[in-house]
């Protein structure tokens, strides 16, 4: 059987937290050994969508590829670049968007909850962020994409977008399969655990980044919600512990039953510790791994040139083969 071509896209930013972590950037270090390629994105065309600083976007690129190396990501056994590098993705998504509905754009999830209120006011990035996203799987005419749980929606629009250029224009692209974790797939707020952990949406004392201080990290597990009882099981009417279960399979590498039985008695204070201790242990490597590669931005700038490299020389085709279907430039169809 052939291997599986690998997509998946990161936001630059150095506040990446243990939800990332554990939905997304695991499956990528994973990714590695399965796809050919495995290719990974800091996505900084994505990132302009709301208000953001350029001098801040150049630092957040750095911190992001640098926390992806520190997890395991290998130039040598993936494509890591950045999106601006490759121009492949933006013209992609002008051409795309034609066959995009504007309804279904209308209809994202993530582009109602970032507008707010204020409708007007969000940028027109923000509405075609979808498309982009299309664009940047589409391009490689990959078949997996590994993401947390909350890309769902946007993964299912790519499969539409890619059927219905099929339809349309012909078999060009490849319509994409979700991945998403079977355990951790959608971490939750410690503090608010009915929402996803987020550094944009959820609170600052349930949100655990990647790269803090261990005791700091200690701090917001003990005081994580749990609930009134004292059973550590997972249950729908328990999202408090059954966040905790998860993210100590995880970070331990074992299963949520086996989390059960260890602590079936236990009090809901050990139990947090344990899930603490698994946490600092789980993230240290990347840690310090991150302050050894962060300084080098000269090194991360030879990452990002051979990534983009390799990456353009798997998109330009696709593109060229997409502007000749659509009528574009002579024909040698
Ligand atoms: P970003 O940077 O916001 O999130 C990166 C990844 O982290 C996952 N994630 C979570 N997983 C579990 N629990 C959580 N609480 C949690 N919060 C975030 C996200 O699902 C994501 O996989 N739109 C993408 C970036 C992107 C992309 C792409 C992804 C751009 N182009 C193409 C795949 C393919 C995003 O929001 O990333």
């Amino acid at each position: 059987m052939s291997k599986p071509i690998i997509f998946s896209g990161i936001q630059p930013t150095g506040r990446k937290h243990l939800g990332n972590y554990i939905g997304a950037i695991r499956q990528y270090v994973e990714g590695q050994d399965r796809g050919d390629p495995a290719i990974f994105c800091i996505v900084d065309l994505h990132a302009i969508s709301v208000a953001y600083d350029p001098v801040e976007l150049r630092e957040r690129i750095y911190d992001t590829a640098a926390i992806l190396l520190a997890a395991g990501l290998d130039p040598e056994r993936c494509i890591l670049f950045r999106q601006s590098d490759v121009r492949a993705h933006t013209e992609l998504t002008w051409l795309l968007s034609s066959v995009t509905a504007h309804g279904d754009l209308n209809r994202m999830h993530q582009f109602k909850e970032k507008v707010g209120k204020d409708r007007d006011l969000a940028s027109a990035a923000l509405f075609y962020y979808p498309v982009l996203m299309a664009a940047d799987v589409l391009a490689y005419r990959a078949t997996e994409v590994p993401v947390g749980d909350d890309q769902r929606q946007h993964v299912e629009l790519m499969r539409e977008i890619a059927r219905r250029f099929n339809e349309r224009f012909g078999e060009t692209l490849v319509v994409p399969e979700l991945l998403v974790p079977k355990v951790g797939a959608r971490i939750m707020d410690l503090q608010e655990p009915e929402r996803k952990m987020s550094t944009t949406g959820g609170t600052q004392n349930g949100t655990v980044l990647v790269l803090e201080e261990p005791d700091a990290i200690r701090k917001k597990f003990g005081s994580a919600v749990t609930d009134s009882e004292r059973e550590i099981v997972r249950r729908e009417d328990k999202p408090g512990v059954t966040n905790l279960i998860d993210i100590l399979a995880v970070a331990r590498g074992s299963d949520q039953a086996e989390v059960e039985s260890e602590f079936e008695g236990a009090g809901y204070g050990d139990f947090k510790k344990a899930v603490a201790e698994a946490v600092v242990e789980y993230l240290a490597p990347v840690r310090e791994g991150y302050a050894e590669l962060r300084p080098d931005e000269a090194e991360l700038e030879r990452v990002f040139a051979a990534g983009a490299e390799k990456a353009r020389k798997l998109a330009d085709p696709v593109v060229a083969e997409v502007r000749e279907r659509m009528g574009f430039g002579r024909t040698s169809l």
